[in-house]
């Protein structure tokens, strides 16, 4: 490999197909790509390409990503120490999708569960050819910058786990290539829950806005929201995922942000109402997201700086990518440009 990152890398992104991002994003992946931030070489990119595999409209699709790349920002990503960039300013992740997409089975793409729930919804006669291939995009992103590990939450496991098994099959045809990378996902927060479904993972397609808590929601629109979260019949908080998906759900949001282990909150909270702990964990949410509401407001101001920010990062994943892309299509048989050398 020609190019050797001085300390290990990682790579991730999150879609910006809602309004704005919410907690489950913030407590699967954001808090821990911030966490680690000065231990890996990072790159942190908002895969606006995912966002079309289903219907968008271009004037929201912008402005959602500008909020997306905002909220990175207030969240904690810094761009002096991580590279943020678009997917769709860096060619490369489409032309080594192309490759991937041949050397994948196509039962093997069948067997992808989020395309089965995604494309369930609309009827699969429906469902794009892009978001059959989604997977196959997700590996490109991930394996063109060799990173060692992706941070995600736990619904991207199976998406993770066909970006190992493409690199160790391109490898295996062609010679070593690709760096197989691990899944990085926490045991804390991997999977927050819906506030009004407890047993469905919040989402942004989730039937309802109840049970989505947003970062760029107002402060007391998320506190009302925490306190009418559905908790079980019965008066006791313990951590019980099975009988009290809803105590247990909010006990992990608050053990994560408050870095208690769960353990210690039950304890604490023996003898109480849910009343109580719902409003802890309200004043525990606000308190974290209010500042990094009120902070991607402030960059949402200026629009000129923050392309221009996206613009130096995709010039820097750039250097990456292109040299990753050569070296496959080197590596399949493709005869190089006249004027390059191979
Ligand atoms: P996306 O946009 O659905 O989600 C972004 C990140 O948030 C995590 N997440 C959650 N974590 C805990 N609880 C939840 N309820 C919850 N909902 C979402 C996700 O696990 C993810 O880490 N396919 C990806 C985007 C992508 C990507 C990539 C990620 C495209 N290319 C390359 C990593 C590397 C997706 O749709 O994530």
């Amino acid at each position: 490999m020609s190019e050797t990152p001085t300390r290990p890398r990682v790579l991730s992104g999150m879609q910006p197909s809602g309004e704005s991002l919410h907690l489950g994003n913030y407590l699967g992946a954001l808090v821990n790509w911030v966490k680690t931030q000065d231990d890996y070489e990072n790159l942190f990119f908002i895969p606006d390409m995912h966002a079309i595999t289903v219907p968008q409209d271009p004037v929201e699709l912008r402005g959602r990503t500008r909020r997306t790349a905002a909220q990175y920002i207030a969240g904690g990503i810094d761009v002096a120490k991580s590279i943020l960039f678009l997917q769709s300013h860096v060619p490369e992740h489409a032309q080594l999708a192309w490759v991937l997409n041949c050397i994948t089975g196509f039962g093997e793409a069948s067997r992808m569960t989020q395309f089965k729930d995604k494309s369930a919804k609309g009827g699969q006669e429906m469902a794009s050819v892009g978001l059959f291939t989604y997977p196959v995009l997700m590996a490109a992103d991930i394996l063109l910058y060799r990173p060692v590990g992706v941070p995600v939450g736990d619904d991207q496991r199976q998406h993770v786990e066909l970006a190992r098994d493409l690199a160790k099959r391109f490898n295996h045809r062609f010679g070593d290539t690709f760096t197989v990378p691990e899944p990085f996902i926490q045991k804390e927060g991997a999977r927050i829950y819906d506030l009004q479904n407890p047993t469905a993972k919040m989402s942004k397609s989730a039937s309802g806005p109840n049970g989505l808590i947003n970062l760029l929601d107002e402060p007391k629109v998320t506190a009302k929201r925490i306190k009418s979260a559905v908790t079980d019949t019965g008066t006791v908080i313990a951590h019980d995922r099975e009988n009290k998906p809803g105590v247990t759900n909010l006990l992990e949001i608050l053990s994560t942000l408050t870095d208690t282990p769960v353990g210690a909150l039950v304890d604490g909270y023996q003898g109480r109402m849910y009343g109580h702990l719902k409003a802890d964990v309200a004043d525990a949410v606000v308190a974290r997201l209010e500042p990094i509401r009120a902070r991607t407001l402030e960059l949402l101001d200026d629009p000129a700086e923050l392309d221009r920010l996206l613009a130096h990062g995709a010039a820097k994943a750039r250097e990456i990518a292109s040299v990753t892309l050569a070296d496959v299509y080197n590596k399949v048989g493709f005869l190089p440009p006249l004027g390059t050398v191979a």
